[in-house]
Formats: C-alpha cells, sequence, structure tokens
C-alpha cells in the first residue's frame, strides 16, 4: 500500500495558460497541501473554509461554460455536484467528529484533482482561449 500522502506541491503539470483557472487552482492545491498537514484542532474550520473556495471555484466554472456555450458543460457541471455533494455531506461527519473520514476525503481529492485539471478543466481552458473566441463574444454586444 502507497505511503499517506503528507504534502501537495504545485507541479507545472497542473498549469492550463488560463490565468484565473490557474490561480484558482493553486489556491486548491495549497488547501489540500494545509489540510494534509492540519492537525485535529485546526482541521474542521480549514475544511469548512476549503468548502466555500471550492463552491466558488466550480460556480465560477459554471459562469464560464454558460458565458460561452461550453458543449460539454452538462458532463463538467455533474462532475462539480458530485464533489460538492460529498464534500458537503464529509464536512458534516467532521463537525460532529470524524475527522478519519475528513482526511479520507482530501487523499481522494488530491488523486481526483490532477484527471479533472488535465481532462474537463484542460479542455474548458482550451475552449475559453481558442481563437476567436474574444471576436466571439464582442460580435454578441456589438
Ligand atoms: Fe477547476
Ligand atoms: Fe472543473
Amino acid at each position: 500500500m502507497a505511503a499517506p500522502l503528507t504534502s501537495y506541491p504545485w507541479t507545472d503539470t497542473f498549469e492550463l495558460g488560463h490565468a484565473r483557472m490557474d490561480d484558482t487552482h493553486r489556491e486548491f492545491v495549497t488547501f489540500i497541501d494545509t489540510l494534509l498537514q492540519a492537525g485535529d484542532e485546526e482541521f474542521p474550520a480549514l475544511l469548512a473554509r476549503f468548502a466555500a473556495h471550492t463552491q466558488q471555484h466550480f460556480d465560477q466554472e459554471s459562469a464560464w461554460m454558460r458565458e460561452t456555450d461550453f458543449p460539454p458543460a452538462p458532463c463538467h457541471e455533474m462532475e462539480h455536484l458530485r464533489v460538492l455533494e460529498a464534500v458537503r455531506v464529509v464536512g458534516e461527519r467532521v463537525a460532529g467528529g470524524d475527522l478519519a473520514l475528513g482526511r479520507q476525503l482530501v487523499a481522494a481529492l488530491a488523486e481526483w484533482f490532477p484527471v479533472h485539471a488535465a481532462s474537463m478543466d484542460s479542455a474548458l481552458a482550451g475552449w475559453l482561449l481558442r481563437p476567436g473566441a474574444d471576436s466571439h463574444a464582442r460580435c454578441q454586444y456589438s
């Protein structure tokens, strides 16, 4: 069995080339890193802050998808909803004292993020940055 993760550094492979998305993902990665190292006292409050950040992270991506009619939006948003539901349910259990479950969630999200970033978020970044995307947006309002 692999040793448990104790840190979660940012790597170049997470970089998708969309500055605001990358900034948010850096914050996400920092949250995971901090949660992995958090003591039992600080863990529940930190997980609650992470939950709020993740909601904003996904809401921002949803707004970009809606504004630009991103074709795979339903699939991408469905995956976000599954994660948010897990974070919500586990957050309630952590608030009730089940820290071990919270730590399992953090480990699972550390495995989930690279896959999501390399597939769904990478596709969204490419869509937002595609040639002509800006002129298309300007055409709608000119
Ligand atoms: Fe993302
Ligand atoms: Fe996403």
